[in-house]
């Protein structure tokens, strides 16, 4: 999630713009971006005909199983959040939750499990944020979950000066069964920094991880609300270890791959998804950009290759949102599509359209939305959000 507390740093913002003189430049596209113009409104769309399923608090990201309509999350505490994002620069290990659990949810039941596995790591337990579940090619029943897990460093060191011991853990499950088995935890100062998403591979050896800024803690990892390009992209292989895949990028967010390869990563602070393609060397290279107008969040695509993305439509609610999650932030959730009107000739070569949009009354904070084409179901899910919704749109 990181882009958020970002806006709380205004008064940062606020001098370093009187200082560069830029605010026709950069400022103002930046707050239109953030919806802190008040001029900006919330609509109701496609909010009408949604469930809330209560079990479902604080899930990060949700991802959609398409063959059998389960949707898998990686779950937390609203209240937790408050003390323990990283990616915000929260830091109060006393109030973190190290008991984060993924969870299934099944459309036909409406039933919740949390699935559960043995102690991996000596009781430091899982504190989620993005993950991405992946069917085996050779096995589908056999999925491959994929989780960011910042853990609370050990050592004594205060994380606000060493930041969170991030790292990404694999687990194996089989479809629709109640436990998960741990499989690697995967560390590497060079590759998973500051993680937030991970986009995984179907043979559960290797995973593609944004990380949201260039360093876990310190100054200079705000300098990208002025345009800094210390984000970045990682790439590891449990066999053959980590790297860099893409550098100098504003801030990265949701990641998720078309069935034909196509990346997508969500640049937050732009705005823009960036369309990329795997190198044999496994590094990413840009290809396309689909510009959008809001802050972003996580990215999904669903069976017909159409992407999700969750935006912000204004971030100082946001913000607010996730110090105290019973103030309510509205949701919104665009749908990135190519152009196939008469504009594309015009050089509109993607569509940007709003799928859902809410003031915060059905769905407040969502982070995450996945779509079941087959079912017509929109599921929405927040990182500090006191619930999850299934619409039928
Ligand atoms: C840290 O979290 C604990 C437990 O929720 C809370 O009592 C305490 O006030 C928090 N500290 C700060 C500085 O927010
Ligand atoms: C891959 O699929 C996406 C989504 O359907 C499409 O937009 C893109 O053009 C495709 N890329 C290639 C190289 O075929």
């Amino acid at each position: 999630m990181g882009v958020l507390q970002r806006v709380l740093l205004s008064t940062t913002i606020v001098l370093l713009a009187i200082i560069g003189g830029f605010y026709q430049i950069y400022l103002k596209s930046f707050l239109a971006r953030a919806g802190i113009s008040p001029s900006r409104l919330v609509q109701s769309l496609n909010n009408k005909n949604c469930k809330i399923i209560p079990e479902l608090q604080a899930c990060e990201e949700l991802i959609l199983h398409q063959p059998s309509g389960l949707v898998y999350l990686a779950c937390s505490t609203p209240l937790s959040r408050a003390h323990w994002i990283p990616a915000m620069e929260q830091f109060n290990t006393t109030g973190a939750s190290t008991t984060d659990y993924v969870a299934m949810y099944d459309p036909a039941t409406s039933h919740v499990t949390r699935l559960t596995t043995s102690d991996f790591n000596n009781g430091r337990g899982l504190s989620l944020h993005g993950m991405d579940v992946v069917a085996s090619t050779l096995h589908p029943e056999h999925l491959f979950i994929y989780l960011v897990n910042h853990r609370i460093p050990l050592g004594g060191a205060p994380p606000s000066d060493v930041g969170a011991d991030s790292v990404v853990e694999i687990f194996e499950t089989v479809l629709g069964s109640t436990s998960m088995q741990h499989v690697k935890t995967v560390a590497d100062g060079n590759a998973i920094v500051t993680p937030n998403s991970v986009l995984g591979s179907p043979d559960g050896k290797s995973f593609y991880v944004t990380n949201d800024h260039g360093a876990r803690v310190g100054f200079a990892r705000k300098l990208n609300l002025i345009g800094s390009k210390s984000a970045f992209v990682g790439y590891c292989h449990v066999d053959e270890g980590c790297r860099p895949a893409l550098s100098k990028i504003t801030s990265t967010n949701g990641i998720t791959a078309a069935s034909n390869g196509t990346i997508y990563v969500a640049n937050s602070i732009t705005g823009v998804v960036e369309v990329l393609e795997r190198q044999s060397d496994d590094t990413l290279v840009a290809t396309d950009s689909i510009k959008t107008e809001y802050f972003l969040d996580n990215l999904s695509i669903d069976d017909d290759g159409q992407i999700l993305a969750a935006a912000v439509p204004r971030l100082p609610l946001a913000g607010k949102h996730m110090k105290n999650p019973s103030l309510t932030s509205p949701t919104l959730i665009l749908r990135l599509s190519i152009n196939i009107g008469s504009n594309a000739f015009y050089g509109e070569k993607y569509k940007v359209e709003k799928v859902f949009e809410d003031d915060g009354t059905v769905m407040s904070g969502g982070t995450s939305a996945s779509y079941d084409s087959a079912r017509r179901k929109l599921y929405l899910s927040g990182i500090a959000s006191p619930y999850a919704v299934v619409c039928d749109v």
